[in-house]
């Protein structure tokens, strides 16, 4: 099965709670950039993942893998006797990029292992999984274009209008995303996290160049400090004529948006000979979720 990327349209973040997460607004967007996967059975009690593809190498393989907490959460959950796994993924969606990867790869591995034990849960059950998987987790489930509050977990679809077209800009190196809002803390005056309603309206009637002009993310400004090549690929992708640009979740992937795959061919061509970036990916949004005509992908 294939699952999404996501970009955020505006993440707008608020103050830490106790455990250290932010209040968050945000509209996530969900990418025609995928992972793709096969889950198969395995023996009572094995679960494996292995990775192909770009950036595996880095990824670890054993319990700590959010894949694997993902199938152990839900045969738990569920209480699935006998259960096991075999989870190969094929990598797209850039590793640490802030286009959360390894949330994706948990959602979709939540549907398929799902689907291998006989449907042990409901899709309100799955959604509750997801949220103690990551923040990120039940957006990729639901994937289209929605609202997240909370921690970003709490997921309101929107009906949106348009093809959004858009240029990836990956780094040579990841972000941790703690290090991001780490940074974020130590720079940033927190405020209560509000999705500007420009955004909104702009998304409801398929504007894309006033999607373009209102994209924003509160903490660019930390993944620019901690990268700061980043300001320089937003400004190259904006020349190029993109019609919006902002980083992606906490970077450093920058993402830029156009209104056309000819326009954005021009921002890609524009990005990919420059230095600081290390590769360009072109994906449209929005798509479906996990959860959503899995059947079908
Ligand atoms: O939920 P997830 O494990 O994907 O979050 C990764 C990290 O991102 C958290 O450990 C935390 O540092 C940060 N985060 C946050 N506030 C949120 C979501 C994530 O501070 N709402």
């Amino acid at each position: 099965m294939r699952v999404p990327a996501k970009v955020n349209l505006a993440l707008c973040v608020g103050a830490a709670d106790d455990a250290g997460y932010h209040e968050l607004g945000t509209v996530f967007q969900a990418l025609s950039l995928c992972d793709e996967l096969v889950v198969e059975p395995a023996s009572a009690g094995v679960f494996r993942v292995a990775f192909r593809g770009e950036g595996a190498a880095f990824l670890p393989t054993d319990d700590t893998n959010l894949a694997i907490r993902a199938a152990r959460l839900l045969a738990h959950h569920a209480g699935v006797e006998d259960a096991g796994c075999l989870i190969v993924v094929r990598k797209r969606i850039p590793v640490a990029g802030g286009m959360a990867g390894g949330s994706a790869d948990a959602a979709a591995v939540l549907v398929a292992c799902n689907e291998l034990w006989g449907r042990p849960a409901t899709s309100s059950e799955l959604r509750e999984l997801a949220a103690e998987l990551g923040a990120d987790v039940p957006f990729l489930l639901t994937g289209g274009t929605a609202i997240g509050t909370g921690r970003g977990d709490i997921i309101e679809p929107l009906e949106t209008q348009g093809t959004y077209h858009w240029t990836l800009a990956l780094s040579h190196t990841g972000l941790s995303t703690p290090a991001v809002f780490r940074e974020f803390d130590r720079t940033a005056e927190p405020s209560k996290p509000i999705i500007p309603q420009a955004l909104l309206d702009a998304l409801a009637v398929g504007d894309v160049a006033g999607v373009g002009r209102n994209l924003v993310n509160d903490l660019s400004d930390a993944a620019i400090s901690l990268q700061p090549t980043l300001s320089s690929t937003l400004q190259i992708g904006l020349d190029a004529g993109a019609l919006g640009a902002v980083v992606s979740g906490s970077g450093p992937t920058c993402a830029f948006l156009s209104d056309s795959e000819e326009s954005a061919s021009l921002v890609s061509e524009a990005l990919a000979v420059f230095s600081g970036v290390r590769a360009v990916r072109n994906a449209c949004g929005p798509v479906a979720g996990a959860g959503e005509d899995h059947g079908s992908r």
